[in-house]
């Protein structure tokens, strides 16, 4: 599997922490807040009380989230500048008494055991360094009967969509990235990362090796990004 260190992935982000949200729309073709509006309605439907949003970037889930009644919502990221700008968005939209944002690492949660109700993931896994710890990290603080969310860019099975995902994430992906951005090495990481991460039936049995189980996937724009949901 293609991996950086975590270090290297932190100073990615960092370097493209205030044009990341307009270009995610842009990659996702607008699609992205849709799901994740589809992801809180699933979160929603559990009546947490309490929600982890592990690598929540600019706060985007833990930002949709924040409308669930009485909720108590952490956002946790390696990059200081992601969740700096999340800061940035929570406070222009008044939500700091519902959202508590940290800086931490995926591998090694402040939070106490069996503590959530449900944790969210959204496109982090894949630049995880190292996997299997952190899903481990997830299913440790999650609260037995908890559910994890994952949403990530996902390979599509019809061999023509993938044929064609090939070319736009070739091509597309780090040209938006060198018009848009001032580090297009930065997308030319994010292109590759998306295309040798396991996914659909691979990715379901690295989480049953965690120890997660029920699964359901939701694929969505041709199979070319995929929600996950799994119980601890
Ligand atoms: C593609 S962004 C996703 C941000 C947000 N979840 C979203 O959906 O827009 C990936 C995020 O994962 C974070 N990340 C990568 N490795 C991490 C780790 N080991 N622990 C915590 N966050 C990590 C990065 O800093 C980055 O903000």
């Amino acid at each position: 599997m293609y991996k950086l260190r975590t270090e290297k992935i932190k100073q990615i982000f960092d370097s493209i922490s205030k044009e990341y949200d307009f270009l995610n729309r842009i990659l996702t073709f607008g699609t992205d807040f849709k799901n994740k509006k589809e992801i809180a309605k699933l979160v929603k439907e559990k009546n947490p009380s309490k929600v982890l949003d592990i690598a929540t970037g600019t706060a985007d889930i833990p930002i949709i989230l924040s409308e669930i009644y009485d909720c108590e919502i952490t956002g946790v990221d390696i990059s200081e500048k992601m969740i700096s700008e999340g800061r940035k968005k929570v406070k222009s939209k008044n939500l700091y008494k519902q959202i508590n944002l940290d800086i931490g690492n995926a591998e090694r949660l402040k939070y106490n055991c069996n503590y959530f109700d449900v944790i969210t993931i959204c496109f982090g896994v894949r630049n995880f360094e190292y996997l299997e710890r952190s899903l481990n990290e997830a299913y440790r603080v999650l609260k037995n009967s908890g559910i994890l969310i994952i949403y990530e860019t996902s390979k599509p099975e019809n061999i023509i969509i993938r044929f064609l995902y090939y070319i736009f994430s070739t091509l597309f992906i780090p040209l938006m990235g060198l018009l848009f951005s001032k580090k297009p090495g930065a997308y030319f990481y994010l292109q590759i990362s998306s295309k040798v991460f396991p996914s659909g039936r691979n990715f379901l049995k690295i989480l049953s090796n965690v120890g997660f189980y029920d699964f359901e996937i939701r694929e969505k724009l041709f199979g070319t990004l995929s929600i996950y949901v799994a119980k601890k």
